[in-house]
């Protein structure tokens, strides 16, 4: 594997030139994705910006251009007018002042007055390497580019750790205020979250205090991403609690959980009705966000990196790495989140092929089951050993995923066998394949389960056991791999 140096993986894009070849050379890759929004060059992490504006969708994603490492971060942009469809619109944001010398680290953005605002993290690290994170903030311009403001809206505190980042906006009509949440760690090392306030989306900006989620006081060492959204009368809360250990995860030490409950802006005291939850159980899934301006109060558009920070995956001698999931929509019944496909996602369904074993390259299954254990085993050998193996006990309601059987194995480290809870049984599983990614949805949004997954050519075929009816389709392709940069 290739040794980084701090300057290579910090080296500023000076032009495309100098990536183009790197962007030849990735697209003839196996593993390049067909449905799902992927890196242009290098590595993509955390979704930024996600908001509806003016009729289209824009996205952003952590960019490092020059190969499968993390260093200096960009933001990239992609805009869509359905959520299926994407194309590539260039570099939104890029580390050129002095506040983000050392990258445009992750953000939110929200659409208000027919504007376009954006709100990230500034990166910035002296001579010694010490990082001081700046909450900085930039506009749409009318030509499409977005344009930073010069100064950041505020700085770090001090009676805090340097791990302050990700702020994420949100308006409180009742409130008739904004509010930014800021990921944070307390000075004795536990995860939290900041809230600021303000009158005015680019100035005002003032520390409303700590959130307090009774029960969570120690929780995590950082709570990295949080967002916060209402659905249906509720409130949301999201995060990836980082630097910690959880029950039924493995020796991963990064996660990204949810919170149902009541959001109370004049305590900051976020009343959640349950334990935490994992919003997904998949092996590969991290800093999810939620789109803003969705404009329907019983549901949220949420999107998540296909990744893991400080992992590594098998297309990184291809100098490139990282996925983002499909956008998923988030309802609530009770106090679970329920998570589907975006609708509209089947419509890219091309062809429905025969169930007789073998798997398309990239596209759709659909199982329903009769309750008994089951077996699902997606690519396997011919002969049926191997694969990514899915199996169903009856009896715990749980459904075990094990990629030890692939030939292409990965952070076998933090774990290559995961549980899936099912408490009300297995009725049906909706799975997406892609060309280096899974994601399963069962029981219409129940649970997801969501991993990257790199098949050799000899691992392309199936096997399933104890099912009522199978489908699959073939999928058009509904991302371009231009060269927009
Ligand atoms: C989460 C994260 C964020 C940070 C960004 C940097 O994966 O560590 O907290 O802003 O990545 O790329």
């Amino acid at each position: 594997m290739k040794e980084w140096t701090l300057e290579e993986r910090y080296r500023v894009l000076q032009s495309a030139d100098e990536i183009a070849d790197l962007h030849e050379r990735i697209t003839k890759s196996v593993y390049r994705q067909k449905f799902h929004v992927q890196p242009i060059t290098g590595l993509s992490s955390d979704p930024n910006g996600f908001v509806y504006h003016e009729g289209k969708w824009h996205l952003f994603y952590q960019w490092t251009p020059w190969g499968a490492v993390h260093g200096l971060k960009y933001w990239y942009h992609v805009i869509s007018e359905d959520l299926v469809h994407w194309t590539n619109a260039g570099i939104g944001l890029k580390p050129d002042s002095f506040y983000d010398n050392k990258g445009t680290h992750s953000g939110s953005a929200i659409s208000a007055d027919g504007e376009l605002y954006f709100f990230y993290t500034g990166n910035h690290r002296d001579e010694n390497w010490v990082r001081t994170p700046y909450t900085c903030a930039a506009k749409l311009g009318a030509d499409g580019k977005v344009q930073k403001l010069p100064e950041p809206l505020f700085g770090p505190r001090d009676d805090y750790s340097e791990h302050q980042r990700d702020p994420k906006v949100v308006y409180n009509a009742e409130k008739n205020k904004y509010y930014i949440l800021i990921g944070a760690q307390t000075l004795d090392e536990r995860g939290t979250a900041l809230v600021y306030e303000s009158d005015q989306l680019l100035e005002g900006w003032k520390l409303a205090g700590q959130l307090h989620v009774p029960g969570y006081e120690k929780f995590g060492g950082m709570w990295e991403c949080p967002y916060i959204v209402n659905i249906s009368g509720k409130d949301v809360l999201i995060f990836s609690p980082q630097y910690t250990k959880l029950p039924g995860r493995g020796e991963s030490t990064n996660h990204n959980v949810y919170f149902i409950g009541k959001m109370d802006y004049d305590t900051l005291t976020f009343t959640p009705e349950t334990d935490y939850q994992y919003l997904d159980f998949g092996f590969d899934f991290y800093a999810a966000q939620g789109a803003a301006n969705v404009d329907d109060p019983d549901k949220a558009i949420l999107i998540s990196w296909i990744g893991l920070p400080d992992n590594h995956y098998p297309t990184e001698p291809e100098e490139w790495e990282g996925s983002m999931t499909l956008p998923r929509e988030l309802r609530v019944s009770g106090s679970r989140l329920i998570q589907t496909p975006v609708a509209g996602i089947t419509d890219l369904r091309e062809e429905e092929i025969p169930a007789e074993g073998k798997l398309p390259e990239f596209g759709e299954l659909e199982a329903t089951f009769t309750g008994e254990d089951t077996d699902l085993n997606l690519y396997t050998k011919a002969d049926g050993s191997g694969g990514f193996r899915i199996h169903y006990d009856a009896a715990k309601k749980v459904a075990t995923i094990d990629r030890t059987g692939m030939d292409k194995r990965f952070n076998e480290n933090v774990g290559e066998i995961l549980d899936m809870p099912l408490p009300n049984g297995l009725q049906k599983f909706q799975i997406f394949i892609d060309c280096c990614s899974v994601e399963i949805f069962a029981n219409d949004g129940e649970a997801t389960f969501t991993s990257h997954i790199y098949p050799t050519e000899a691992e392309h075929n199936y096997t399933l056991s104890h099912y009522n009816s199978l489908k699959i389709w073939k999928y058009k392709a509904s991302v371009k791999d231009d060269f927009v940069v």
